[in-house]
Protein backbone atom coordinates (compact mmCIF):
# COMPACT_ATOMS: atom_id res chain seq x y z
CA UNK A 1 0.00 0.00 0.00
CA UNK A 2 1.56 3.58 -0.74
CA UNK A 3 2.78 5.30 2.46
CA UNK A 4 1.01 8.29 1.35
CA UNK A 5 -2.44 6.35 1.82
CA UNK A 6 -1.26 4.77 5.34
CA UNK A 7 -0.78 8.04 6.13
CA UNK A 8 -3.61 9.17 5.62
CA UNK A 9 -5.24 6.25 7.89
CA UNK A 10 -2.83 7.25 10.54
CA UNK A 11 -3.80 10.83 10.13
CA UNK A 12 -7.25 10.19 10.02
CA UNK A 13 -7.37 8.19 13.28
CA UNK A 14 -5.79 10.38 15.33
CA UNK A 15 -8.17 13.21 14.34
CA UNK A 16 -11.04 11.08 14.98
CA UNK A 17 -9.73 9.95 18.67
CA UNK A 18 -9.50 13.54 19.22
CA UNK A 19 -12.90 14.74 18.63
CA UNK A 20 -13.74 11.46 20.67
CA UNK A 21 -11.90 12.58 23.63
CA UNK A 22 -13.16 16.24 23.45
CA UNK A 23 -16.78 15.68 22.07
CA UNK A 24 -18.95 12.94 24.12
CA UNK A 25 -22.24 14.36 22.61
CA UNK A 26 -20.76 13.98 19.41
CA UNK A 27 -18.93 10.48 20.15
CA UNK A 28 -22.54 9.16 21.51
CA UNK A 29 -24.42 10.04 18.51
CA UNK A 30 -21.53 8.30 16.32
CA UNK A 31 -22.04 5.19 18.49
CA UNK A 32 -25.83 5.22 18.19
CA UNK A 33 -25.79 5.26 14.56
CA UNK A 34 -23.96 1.99 14.10
CA UNK A 35 -26.03 0.24 16.45
CA UNK A 36 -29.23 -0.65 14.57
CA UNK A 37 -32.53 -0.35 16.31
CA UNK A 38 -34.27 -3.61 16.13
CA UNK A 39 -32.20 -6.01 19.31
CA UNK A 40 -31.74 -9.00 17.35
CA UNK A 41 -30.01 -7.33 14.67
CA UNK A 42 -27.82 -5.27 17.37
CA UNK A 43 -26.77 -8.48 19.70
CA UNK A 44 -25.85 -10.41 15.74
CA UNK A 45 -23.16 -7.40 14.79
CA UNK A 46 -22.11 -7.38 18.20
CA UNK A 47 -21.42 -11.07 18.13
CA UNK A 48 -19.93 -10.35 14.34
CA UNK A 49 -17.89 -7.78 15.87
CA UNK A 50 -16.11 -10.00 18.45
CA UNK A 51 -15.16 -12.63 15.83
CA UNK A 52 -14.32 -10.58 13.25
CA UNK A 53 -10.74 -10.10 14.07
CA UNK A 54 -9.74 -12.87 15.15
CA UNK A 55 -11.02 -14.77 11.98
CA UNK A 56 -9.39 -12.11 9.95
CA UNK A 57 -5.85 -13.02 11.75
CA UNK A 58 -6.75 -16.87 11.57
CA UNK A 59 -7.23 -16.46 7.81
CA UNK A 60 -4.35 -14.37 7.33
CA UNK A 61 -2.19 -17.29 9.17
CA UNK A 62 -3.80 -20.21 7.68
CA UNK A 63 -2.49 -18.54 3.75
CA UNK A 64 1.15 -17.46 5.45
CA UNK A 65 1.06 -21.39 6.42
CA UNK A 66 0.08 -22.48 3.50
CA UNK A 67 2.12 -21.16 1.70
CA UNK A 68 5.47 -21.57 3.80
CA UNK A 69 4.47 -25.27 3.46
CA UNK A 70 4.62 -25.07 -0.19
CA UNK A 71 7.44 -23.44 -0.41
CA UNK A 72 9.34 -25.95 1.96
CA UNK A 73 8.01 -28.61 -0.28
CA UNK A 74 9.37 -27.10 -3.19
CA UNK A 75 12.89 -26.53 -1.67
CA UNK A 76 12.98 -29.83 -0.38
CA UNK A 77 11.28 -31.91 -3.17
CA UNK A 78 13.72 -34.73 -4.61
CA UNK A 79 14.35 -37.50 -7.55
CA UNK A 80 16.96 -39.75 -8.25
CA UNK A 81 18.90 -40.95 -10.33
CA UNK A 82 20.31 -44.04 -11.22
CA UNK A 83 22.95 -44.78 -13.18
CA UNK A 84 23.71 -48.15 -15.66
CA UNK A 85 25.85 -49.86 -12.36
CA UNK A 86 22.83 -49.14 -10.13
CA UNK A 87 24.41 -46.24 -8.42
CA UNK A 88 21.32 -44.23 -7.45
CA UNK A 89 21.81 -40.62 -6.69
CA UNK A 90 19.38 -38.40 -4.85
CA UNK A 91 19.10 -34.41 -6.08
CA UNK A 92 16.68 -31.39 -5.04
CA UNK A 93 14.53 -30.76 -7.95
CA UNK A 94 15.86 -28.38 -10.47
CA UNK A 95 19.35 -29.94 -10.94
CA UNK A 96 20.40 -31.24 -14.12
CA UNK A 97 21.44 -35.14 -14.85
CA UNK A 98 25.14 -33.52 -15.64
CA UNK A 99 24.99 -31.68 -12.07
CA UNK A 100 24.24 -34.26 -10.00
CA UNK A 101 27.16 -36.31 -11.63
CA UNK A 102 29.19 -33.70 -10.91
CA UNK A 103 27.94 -33.19 -7.26
CA UNK A 104 28.53 -37.33 -7.02
CA UNK A 105 32.04 -36.79 -8.64
CA UNK A 106 30.65 -39.03 -10.99
CA UNK A 107 33.11 -38.63 -14.23
CA UNK A 108 30.52 -37.45 -16.90
CA UNK A 109 31.75 -35.42 -19.86
CA UNK A 110 31.17 -32.53 -20.88
CA UNK A 111 33.35 -30.78 -23.38
CA UNK A 112 31.32 -27.41 -23.92
CA UNK A 113 30.54 -27.01 -19.99
CA UNK A 114 26.81 -27.54 -20.09
CA UNK A 115 25.85 -25.24 -22.96
CA UNK A 116 24.14 -27.51 -25.30
CA UNK A 117 26.82 -27.41 -27.82
CA UNK A 118 28.92 -30.51 -28.08
CA UNK A 119 26.45 -33.19 -26.77
CA UNK A 120 28.89 -35.41 -24.92
CA UNK A 121 27.05 -35.43 -22.09
CA UNK A 122 24.50 -37.41 -23.44
CA UNK A 123 22.72 -39.96 -21.81
CA UNK A 124 20.23 -42.79 -22.85
CA UNK A 125 17.00 -43.00 -20.70
CA UNK A 126 16.48 -46.17 -19.62
CA UNK A 127 13.44 -45.51 -17.54
CA UNK A 128 11.30 -42.65 -15.73
CA UNK A 129 8.57 -43.07 -12.83
CA UNK A 130 7.03 -39.89 -14.99
CA UNK A 131 7.08 -37.52 -17.78
CA UNK A 132 10.33 -35.89 -17.97
CA UNK A 133 10.16 -31.45 -19.24
CA UNK A 134 10.57 -31.83 -23.41
CA UNK A 135 14.34 -30.97 -24.25
CA UNK A 136 14.32 -27.02 -24.83
CA UNK A 137 15.04 -24.87 -28.17
CA UNK A 138 18.98 -25.49 -27.54
CA UNK A 139 19.06 -29.34 -26.55
CA UNK A 140 16.73 -30.08 -29.38
CA UNK A 141 18.28 -28.67 -31.75
CA UNK A 142 21.81 -30.14 -30.64
CA UNK A 143 20.01 -33.46 -30.34
CA UNK A 144 18.73 -32.70 -34.37
CA UNK A 145 22.39 -32.58 -35.25
CA UNK A 146 23.82 -35.80 -34.15
CA UNK A 147 20.35 -37.63 -35.61
CA UNK A 148 20.00 -39.07 -31.32
CA UNK A 149 16.90 -41.20 -31.33
CA UNK A 150 13.93 -40.48 -28.80
CA UNK A 151 15.71 -41.55 -26.01
CA UNK A 152 18.44 -40.05 -25.70
CA UNK A 153 18.90 -36.66 -23.66
CA UNK A 154 21.47 -34.23 -22.93
CA UNK A 155 22.66 -34.02 -19.25
CA UNK A 156 23.25 -30.83 -19.07
CA UNK A 157 19.48 -29.53 -19.85
CA UNK A 158 17.59 -32.51 -18.58
CA UNK A 159 16.53 -31.22 -15.20
CA UNK A 160 13.81 -33.91 -14.15
CA UNK A 161 11.59 -33.56 -11.74
CA UNK A 162 10.61 -37.67 -11.56
CA UNK A 163 13.40 -40.74 -11.04
CA UNK A 164 15.27 -41.73 -13.74
CA UNK A 165 17.74 -44.20 -14.75
CA UNK A 166 20.29 -43.43 -17.45
CA UNK A 167 23.30 -44.06 -18.97
CA UNK A 168 26.06 -41.68 -20.59
CA UNK A 169 26.66 -42.92 -23.94
CA UNK A 170 30.36 -41.51 -24.00
CA UNK A 171 31.80 -44.50 -22.38
CA UNK A 172 33.09 -43.02 -18.41
CA UNK A 173 36.32 -45.23 -18.69
CA UNK A 174 37.56 -42.43 -21.04
CA UNK A 175 37.35 -39.67 -18.50
CA UNK A 176 40.44 -39.06 -15.80
CA UNK A 177 39.48 -37.94 -12.53
CA UNK A 178 39.32 -34.36 -12.00
CA UNK A 179 37.57 -31.89 -14.35
CA UNK A 180 40.83 -30.18 -15.18
CA UNK A 181 42.27 -33.12 -16.96
CA UNK A 182 38.93 -33.79 -18.69
CA UNK A 183 38.94 -30.05 -20.12
CA UNK A 184 42.39 -30.34 -21.38
CA UNK A 185 41.73 -34.38 -22.19
CA UNK A 186 38.98 -33.98 -24.62
CA UNK A 187 38.67 -30.51 -25.28
CA UNK A 188 37.24 -27.60 -23.60
CA UNK A 189 35.66 -24.41 -25.26
CA UNK A 190 37.24 -21.19 -24.26
CA UNK A 191 37.98 -17.82 -25.44
CA UNK A 192 41.73 -17.47 -26.54
CA UNK A 193 43.69 -15.52 -28.81
CA UNK A 194 45.38 -17.56 -31.66
CA UNK A 195 48.72 -16.78 -33.44
CA UNK A 196 49.75 -18.08 -36.95
CA UNK A 197 53.03 -17.68 -38.35
CA UNK A 198 54.27 -18.83 -41.89
CA UNK A 199 58.21 -18.94 -42.82
CA UNK A 200 58.14 -17.73 -45.88
CA UNK A 201 60.48 -18.75 -49.09
CA UNK A 202 61.41 -22.25 -47.26
CA UNK A 203 60.53 -24.08 -49.99
CA UNK A 204 62.81 -22.40 -52.24
CA UNK A 205 65.14 -22.70 -49.67
CA UNK A 206 64.79 -26.83 -49.49
CA UNK A 207 65.55 -26.17 -53.31
CA UNK A 208 68.78 -24.69 -53.31
CA UNK A 209 70.47 -26.16 -50.21
CA UNK A 210 71.75 -28.97 -48.80
CA UNK A 211 69.09 -30.67 -46.84
CA UNK A 212 71.36 -30.84 -43.49
CA UNK A 213 71.67 -27.48 -44.19
CA UNK A 214 67.87 -26.14 -44.29
CA UNK A 215 67.36 -28.66 -41.28
CA UNK A 216 69.90 -26.40 -39.33
CA UNK A 217 68.57 -22.91 -40.62
CA UNK A 218 65.00 -23.96 -40.29
CA UNK A 219 65.63 -25.23 -36.22
CA UNK A 220 67.43 -22.05 -35.69
CA UNK A 221 64.65 -20.33 -36.44
CA UNK A 222 62.01 -22.32 -34.94
CA UNK A 223 63.77 -22.22 -31.96
CA UNK A 224 63.64 -18.23 -32.35
CA UNK A 225 60.10 -18.27 -33.26
CA UNK A 226 59.49 -21.00 -29.83
CA UNK A 227 61.36 -18.78 -27.20
CA UNK A 228 59.50 -15.52 -28.34
CA UNK A 229 56.35 -17.60 -27.46
CA UNK A 230 57.47 -18.81 -24.08
CA UNK A 231 59.16 -15.57 -23.47
CA UNK A 232 55.53 -14.13 -23.91
CA UNK A 233 53.48 -16.56 -21.84
CA UNK A 234 52.02 -18.39 -24.68
CA UNK A 235 51.44 -22.01 -25.76
CA UNK A 236 53.40 -23.41 -28.11
CA UNK A 237 51.03 -25.71 -30.61
CA UNK A 238 50.94 -26.91 -34.45
CA UNK A 239 53.84 -27.13 -36.04
CA UNK A 240 53.16 -27.56 -39.26
CA UNK A 241 56.75 -27.80 -41.09
CA UNK A 242 56.75 -24.36 -42.26
CA UNK A 243 55.04 -22.81 -39.43
CA UNK A 244 53.73 -22.68 -36.08
CA UNK A 245 50.61 -22.30 -34.14
CA UNK A 246 50.66 -20.50 -30.88
CA UNK A 247 48.07 -20.32 -28.19
CA UNK A 248 47.54 -16.86 -25.65
CA UNK A 249 45.08 -16.71 -22.63
CA UNK A 250 44.82 -20.08 -21.88
CA UNK A 251 45.26 -19.61 -18.11
CA UNK A 252 45.18 -15.86 -18.19
CA UNK A 253 42.13 -13.04 -18.79
CA UNK A 254 41.53 -12.54 -22.30
CA UNK A 255 43.16 -8.15 -22.68
CA UNK A 256 46.19 -10.36 -21.25
CA UNK A 257 46.18 -12.92 -23.46
CA UNK A 258 45.63 -10.80 -26.79
CA UNK A 259 48.34 -8.42 -25.56
CA UNK A 260 50.76 -11.26 -25.04
CA UNK A 261 50.06 -12.21 -28.20
CA UNK A 262 50.47 -8.96 -30.00
CA UNK A 263 53.74 -9.26 -27.74
CA UNK A 264 54.98 -12.32 -28.99
CA UNK A 265 54.57 -11.02 -32.95
CA UNK A 266 56.67 -7.98 -31.87
CA UNK A 267 59.35 -10.24 -29.98
CA UNK A 268 59.32 -12.89 -33.33
CA UNK A 269 60.59 -9.73 -36.09
CA UNK A 270 62.75 -9.03 -33.65
CA UNK A 271 64.19 -11.96 -33.29
CA UNK A 272 63.65 -12.59 -37.24
CA UNK A 273 66.18 -9.50 -37.56
CA UNK A 274 69.10 -10.54 -34.81
CA UNK A 275 68.80 -14.50 -36.75
CA UNK A 276 69.04 -12.41 -40.20
CA UNK A 277 71.92 -10.49 -38.65
CA UNK A 278 74.05 -13.86 -37.63
CA UNK A 279 73.12 -15.58 -40.39
CA UNK A 280 74.02 -12.87 -43.31
CA UNK A 281 76.96 -15.24 -45.32
CA UNK A 282 74.78 -18.02 -45.51
CA UNK A 283 71.37 -17.02 -46.58
CA UNK A 284 70.49 -15.56 -50.52
CA UNK A 285 67.35 -13.94 -48.84
CA UNK A 286 66.68 -12.99 -45.27
CA UNK A 287 64.54 -14.84 -43.56
CA UNK A 288 60.63 -13.46 -43.59
CA UNK A 289 57.41 -14.26 -41.75
CA UNK A 290 53.67 -14.05 -42.10
CA UNK A 291 51.71 -14.05 -38.48
CA UNK A 292 47.94 -13.42 -38.28
CA UNK A 293 46.36 -13.20 -34.92
CA UNK A 294 42.57 -13.32 -33.86
CA UNK A 295 40.64 -14.27 -30.65
CA UNK A 296 37.90 -16.30 -30.62
CA UNK A 297 35.91 -19.53 -28.73
CA UNK A 298 38.02 -22.79 -30.06
CA UNK A 299 38.15 -25.63 -28.70
CA UNK A 300 41.11 -26.62 -26.66
CA UNK A 301 42.12 -29.72 -25.23
CA UNK A 302 45.26 -32.62 -25.57
CA UNK A 303 45.64 -33.62 -29.27
CA UNK A 304 47.81 -36.07 -31.07
CA UNK A 305 48.88 -39.61 -30.47
CA UNK A 306 48.82 -40.60 -27.11
CA UNK A 307 52.48 -40.74 -25.86
CA UNK A 308 53.31 -37.24 -27.44
CA UNK A 309 50.07 -35.50 -27.01
CA UNK A 310 50.52 -31.35 -27.83
CA UNK A 311 48.04 -28.71 -26.31
CA UNK A 312 46.20 -27.51 -29.62
CA UNK A 313 42.98 -26.32 -30.76
CA UNK A 314 40.47 -26.36 -33.41
CA UNK A 315 37.37 -24.42 -34.21
CA UNK A 316 36.30 -21.73 -36.80
CA UNK A 317 38.65 -19.29 -34.74
CA UNK A 318 41.84 -21.38 -35.89
CA UNK A 319 40.77 -21.45 -39.12
CA UNK A 320 39.82 -17.61 -39.58
CA UNK A 321 43.22 -17.12 -37.85
CA UNK A 322 45.26 -19.32 -40.67
CA UNK A 323 43.28 -16.87 -43.18
CA UNK A 324 44.27 -14.19 -41.84
CA UNK A 325 47.77 -15.36 -42.02
CA UNK A 326 47.55 -15.63 -45.76
CA UNK A 327 46.18 -12.24 -46.34
CA UNK A 328 49.38 -10.85 -45.45
CA UNK A 329 50.77 -11.71 -48.85
CA UNK A 330 47.69 -9.86 -50.78
CA UNK A 331 48.05 -7.10 -48.03
CA UNK A 332 52.14 -6.91 -48.14
CA UNK A 333 52.55 -6.76 -44.69
CA UNK A 334 53.90 -9.39 -42.01
CA UNK A 335 51.17 -9.16 -39.56
CA UNK A 336 47.22 -8.87 -39.64
CA UNK A 337 46.07 -8.64 -36.76
CA UNK A 338 41.59 -8.91 -36.22
CA UNK A 339 39.55 -5.93 -34.51
CA UNK A 340 38.54 -8.80 -32.54
CA UNK A 341 42.08 -9.23 -31.05
CA UNK A 342 42.71 -5.27 -30.68
CA UNK A 343 39.27 -4.70 -28.95
CA UNK A 344 40.08 -7.79 -26.48
CA UNK A 345 43.52 -6.63 -25.93
CA UNK A 346 41.97 -3.06 -25.26
CA UNK A 347 43.96 -0.93 -28.41
CA UNK A 348 41.53 1.89 -29.79
CA UNK A 349 43.71 2.60 -32.80
CA UNK A 350 43.04 5.31 -35.35
CA UNK A 351 44.55 3.94 -37.94
CA UNK A 352 42.75 2.62 -41.10
CA UNK A 353 41.36 -1.10 -40.38
CA UNK A 354 41.15 -2.80 -44.21
CA UNK A 355 38.06 -5.17 -44.61
CA UNK A 356 38.91 -8.62 -45.76
CA UNK A 357 36.77 -11.22 -46.93
CA UNK A 358 37.97 -14.42 -45.82
CA UNK A 359 37.23 -17.80 -47.32
CA UNK A 360 34.78 -20.08 -45.98
CA UNK A 361 33.26 -16.72 -43.42
CA UNK A 362 30.14 -14.97 -44.92
CA UNK A 363 30.74 -11.16 -45.34
CA UNK A 364 34.10 -8.87 -44.55
CA UNK A 365 36.27 -9.23 -41.48
CA UNK A 366 37.82 -5.19 -40.40
CA UNK A 367 41.52 -6.00 -39.51
CA UNK A 368 44.70 -4.14 -38.87
CA UNK A 369 47.51 -4.42 -41.82
CA UNK A 370 50.93 -4.11 -39.50
CA UNK A 371 54.84 -3.88 -39.73
CA UNK A 372 56.83 -4.12 -36.91
CA UNK A 373 56.85 -0.46 -36.51
CA UNK A 374 53.19 0.18 -36.43
CA UNK A 375 52.89 -2.66 -34.09
CA UNK A 376 55.44 -0.99 -31.97
CA UNK A 377 53.34 1.85 -31.28
CA UNK A 378 49.70 0.75 -30.76
CA UNK A 379 51.53 -1.39 -27.88
CA UNK A 380 52.95 1.73 -26.46
S1 LIG B 1 28.03 -30.61 -21.88
FE1 LIG B 1 28.11 -30.08 -23.93
S2 LIG B 1 26.12 -30.48 -24.57
FE2 LIG B 1 26.03 -31.00 -22.53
Amino acid sequence: MPTAALLGFAEFGMTMTARARTDPQWMRAMKARGVPADAHRAKLRAALKDWAGPSWFAVVGLVFSIAQVRNWRQRHARFKVTYADDVMIEAPIGMSVLEVSRMARRAHMSVCGGRARCTTCRVQIAGTAGELPEPGELEAAALRRICAPNDVRLACQLRPKVDVTVQPLLHPSLVTATHHAVGQEFGEEQEVTILFVDIRGSTSLAETRLPYDVVFLLNSLFAALAEAVEKSGGYYSNFTGDGLMALFGLDRERAEGARAALRCALTMFETLDSLNDRLVGELETPFAIGVGIHTGEAIVGRMGPPKTPILSAIGDSVNTTARLESTTKELGVPLVVSVETLHAAGIRTSMPLEEVSLRGRAGTMAVAALDKASLRRILI
